[in-house]
């Protein structure tokens, strides 16, 4: 019969999760997680699939047009794998905005699916964590947002110079738009190309921005007052790494005040890590009135390329920190009980199943980088003492089951 055999790469733009990239990854939310919560985030979480028209009302044109993986399904509605998760936060919180107690602080980490080019720092699935403050309108809340930004790096073990916020206000471009008489579309028009100004040489963005606004316009070069403000707040919390960049303008439609970046001061990575911004209006596309909010997003993929480039990433570790080999099969069931009680004193441990020589068990267990072995065989079954052996320097102890896992747990 012919064959033809599968492949074993995932699919386009995706990444699989061997046990070390997990590792990384768990590490990532985990430091996450901790930084948010100190400042009194919680955590929330929704599906992945939403209707099609959640994204069309109010996001950035390109997520919808190009960068949505939609299908309709077997009932004919049209579904969408949510590319982003503010339309989906903004729905829960409209939805339930008259049993909620505001000022809301909510976190969630959720997988996005858009249809980009894979590159590096991009790809068509990534993990972001979503931070946001909802029912404050006050520059506190928008400092209280970069500050949580800010922690989130540190609790990576970035320092200050390692990465900057780049900030600015969508306010001042509004306000450009009026003095130089620009339709809203043309507004639009201009954010996108502001939007993408990294992207192209300086000749041919000032060629494009002039198409569309005029030959006499000028991007502006100074703050708006609220980015003044946000600024002087921040400095006066020892946030320094935060400047104001005019070019920052965010792709997304929904966006009302300020808006803002985070980069890594490393060439090697260009893309932003985090993103984010003011946006008041979201709420009411849904029944009922404004909530007022401000957060940002921080992707996996991103986050994970500045640590490698700064060193900052964890050595890999199994949570199992003793392996149980045996060294005759008629030892087995002891070494069974021994590892029974290990896990009852909160050890993790693997015990043999390979039935390979001693030595061989032994490799097993340091090639998959548990830290420690005990070899059960008569002697030990007798005498009811293990020789714990760390495997990284050959350090001996001999302990009673009993000690074992605290002794474990001081060792590691
Ligand atoms: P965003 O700028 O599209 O914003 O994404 C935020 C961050 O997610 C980016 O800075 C990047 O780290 C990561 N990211 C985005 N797309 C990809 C991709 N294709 N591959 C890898 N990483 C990616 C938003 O999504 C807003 N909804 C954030 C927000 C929350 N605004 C207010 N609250």
């Amino acid at each position: 019969m012919a064959t033809n055999k599968l492949s074993t790469e995932s699919y386009k733009g995706v990444r699989d999760f061997y046990p070390e990239d997990m590792f990384i990854q768990k590490h990532i939310f985990e430091r996450m997680r901790k930084a948010v919560e100190k400042f009194g985030y919680v955590e929330y979480g929704a599906s992945v699939l939403e209707p099609a028209e959640l994204y069309r009302a109010k996001s950035g044109e390109e997520i919808v047009n190009e960068q949505t993986y939609t299908f309709t399904d077997r009932g004919d509605r049209e579904v969408t794998l949510r590319p982003e998760m503010t339309p989906t936060v903004a729905r829960m919180v409209a939805a339930k905005r008259r049993e909620l107690v505001f000022p809301l602080r909510w976190y969630s980490i959720p997988n996005l699916f858009r249809y980009e080019k894979p590159q590096r720092g991009r790809t068509r699935e990534h993990w972001q964590l979503n931070v946001d403050l909802f029912g404050v309108d006050n520059i506190q809340a928008d400092v209280e947002i970069l500050a949580v930004a800010h922690e989130i790096m540190l609790s990576f073990g970035a320092k200050a110079g390692d990465f900057e916020i780049r900030i600015n206000s969508r306010k001042m471009l509004e306000e450009q738009a009026t003095k130089y008489n620009l339709t809203p579309e043309k507004a639009k028009e201009l954010r996108l190309i502001i939007d993408k100004k990294g992207k192209m040489p300086h000749e041919e963005f000032q060629q494009k921005i002039k198409a569309i606004a005029g030959d006499n316009f000028e991007l502006s070069q100074v703050a708006s007052n609220d980015v003044e403000k946000v600024i002087s707040l921040l400095k006066k919390n020892n946030i320094e790494n935060i400047v104001f960049d005019p070019s920052i303008v965010r792709g997304f439609d929904y966006y009302t005040g300020i808006v803002f970046e985070v980069y890594d001061t490393n060439p090697e990575n260009r893309r932003a890590l985090f993103g984010g911004g003011r946006y008041d209006d979201l709420a009411s596309l849904f029944d009922g009135d404004k909530i007022p909010a401000v957060g940002f997003g921080a992707g996996d993929v991103t986050i994970r390329d500045f640590l490698e480039t700064h060193g900052l990433l964890p050595t890999y570790k199994p949570s199992a920190q003793l392996y149980i080999a045996i060294q005759d099969e008629t030892c087995r069931e002891s070494a069974e009980m021994l590892a029974a009680t290990l896990r009852r004193n909160g050890t993790d441990v693997v015990l043999d199943i390979s039935q390979k020589k001693l030595g061989d068990q032994i490799k097993i267990a340091d090639r998959q980088k548990i830290p420690f072995v005990t070899a059960v065989g008569a002697e030990e079954v007798k005498s009811g003492a293990y020789r714990i052996k760390n495997l990284a320097d050959g350090i001996e102890k001999i302990l009673k089951a009993t000690e074992i896992s605290d002794s474990l747990k001081t060792l590691l």
